[in-house]
């Protein structure tokens, strides 16, 4: 029963709704599952387990918004509910001060995909045609800017290009055209 919860799209959607009222927080989410999902397709890895997992990294955000309380107040909860144990394990290793390292290809995208997602649906959503025509280039451009999209760790979006073997314009190109056919879900034309 626990493996099939780990695939059921509309009971984490459902928890997402249930727990995240902000559309901003939302679409990150949507954002994180278009390209974790991408990369379990190109990978032959599981896609619903994976777009779950992206779905619900962030679901206790808005009740626990503080570096003490997520996302480990919010494993017990997804414990409580069935979820099993790599499904929560990846969630809690998306967060570096949780200690929890990164080992598996799951846990090293949801990382790598995190600011990433977030980053692309930024520049996106300064641009009239949006993800369309979005070029690494002007993406890692934007990333030198500081004061672009601040809250985005610079680090953490280089480092997640690392743990994943691919290139940084790789990453980005791969994100852009993962999140192109959920626009409209991100707020984007298109
Ligand atoms: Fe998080
Ligand atoms: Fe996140």
């Amino acid at each position: 029963m626990d493996e099939a919860i780990a695939r059921d799209r509309d009971r984490a959607l459902a928890l997402l709704h249930e727990w995240v009222a902000s559309e901003g927080l939302r679409r990150h989410a949507y954002a994180v599952e278009a390209a974790l999902r991408a990369y379990a397709r190109d990978l032959g890895e599981d896609e619903d387990a994976w777009g779950c997992v992206a779905l619900l990294h962030d679901f206790d955000w808005e009740r626990h918004p503080t570096l003490e309380s997520h996302p480990q107040d919010g494993e017990p909860v997804l414990r409580d509910l069935g979820y099993p144990d790599w499904f929560r394990r990846a969630i809690l290793a998306h967060a570096d001060h949780t200690g929890v390292p990164r080992v598996t290809p799951l846990e090293h995208h949801l990382y790598a995909c995190d600011e990433m997602s977030g980053f692309v649906h930024a520049c996106a959503l300064v641009r009239p045609q949006g993800l369309e025509g979005l070029e690494p280039r002007s993406v890692r451009k934007k990333l030198k800017q500081r004061s672009f999209a601040a809250g985005v760790n610079r680090d953490d979006v280089v480092r997640g290009a690392e743990e994943i073997g691919r290139d940084l314009d790789e990453h980005i190109a791969f994100v852009v055209a993962a999140l192109q056919p959920v626009a409209g879900e991100l707020g984007l034309p298109g």
